[in-house]
């Protein structure tokens, strides 16, 4: 594979565009393909507000144990380099649709969440929601009783604006996106990097399959994320230890 000339000097904003193949690097499994969790779990019994209704003991077993191995994981390389280049270039942006609080970990400080974060939960109490990291979780609020939910953007929940927002505005304000992970079959998420491709960004995927969305970039890197982040900027990889 032809190495890509990225220079980071070359791009003013940069945004990383994160899906869960990149923690996959860090143990956690993926949500499609071998070993994806919609393989062994079924979203409309564990992760839609239809299911929590029904049963939300059931539902907080199954968050809970995310917790648990999210808790357990660290981030890898890649994270890191993201982290890094953030750091020595304050106009980087990392949106990213994983919920296991990895970036902020790895020492990102500018994170939009599109779906919300394993490591929050709401509750009818005024300023949720709240971030708590207790595991296993208190399930009922000690303040007002009701059931606390996680704040993740499930299936068949509106998304949040706020992150949406964000995260259109950086992308069209983008000349370099460097997508990392993510299969591009869950919506709205994947149609925001067209939003970097009509904004005229060099628009590079990381993932070592194709996917529907792949004919959006013009860089291809049939790799994995560390592999790809450490070919491109050896220089910040060696600085990530
Ligand atoms: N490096 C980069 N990409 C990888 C790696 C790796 N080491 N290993 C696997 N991949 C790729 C796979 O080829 C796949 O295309 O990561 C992608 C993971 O796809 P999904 O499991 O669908 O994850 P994602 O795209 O993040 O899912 C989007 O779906 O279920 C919802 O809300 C959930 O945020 C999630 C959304």
């Amino acid at each position: 594979m032809m190495t890509p000339d990225l220079p980071l000097e070359r791009f003013e904003h940069i945004v990383f565009f994160t899906g869960a193949g990149l923690s996959s690097e860090c143990g956690l499994p993926t949500y499609r393909g071998e070993g994806g969790i919609w393989g062994s779990y079924d979203y409309q019994d564990y992760a839609c507000q239809r299911a929590f209704d029904r049963d939300p003991d059931r539902v907080w077993d199954f968050h809970d144990e995310r917790r648990r191995v999210m808790g357990a994981a660290a981030p890898g390389l890649a994270h890191s380099v993201m982290a890094k280049i953030q750091q020595e270039r304050t106009t980087t942006v990392i949106v990213t649709q994983n919920i296991d609080g990895l970036h902020q970990r790895a020492g990102a400080v500018d994170v939009v969440e599109l779906h919300g974060s394993v490591w929050r939960v709401r509750c009818s109490c005024p300023g949720a929601p709240f971030e708590n990291k207790d595991l296993p979780i208190e399930r009922r609020c000690v303040a007002c009783g009701a059931w606390r939910r996680p704040d993740i953007v499930w299936f068949e929940d509106p998304m949040q604006q706020a992150p949406l927002e964000r995260a259109a505005e950086v992308l069209m304000a983008s000349d370099l996106l460097v997508s990392i992970g993510t299969s591009g079959v869950v919506y709205p998420a994947a149609q925001l990097p067209r939003m970097a491709k009509a904004a005229g960004a060099m628009c590079v995927e990381i993932n070592p399959q194709e996917t529907p969305v792949s004919g959006l970039y013009d860089i291809h890197m049939r790799t994995g994320a560390a592999e790809a982040l450490r070919t491109l900027w050896p220089a910040v990889a060696e600085r990530c230890g």
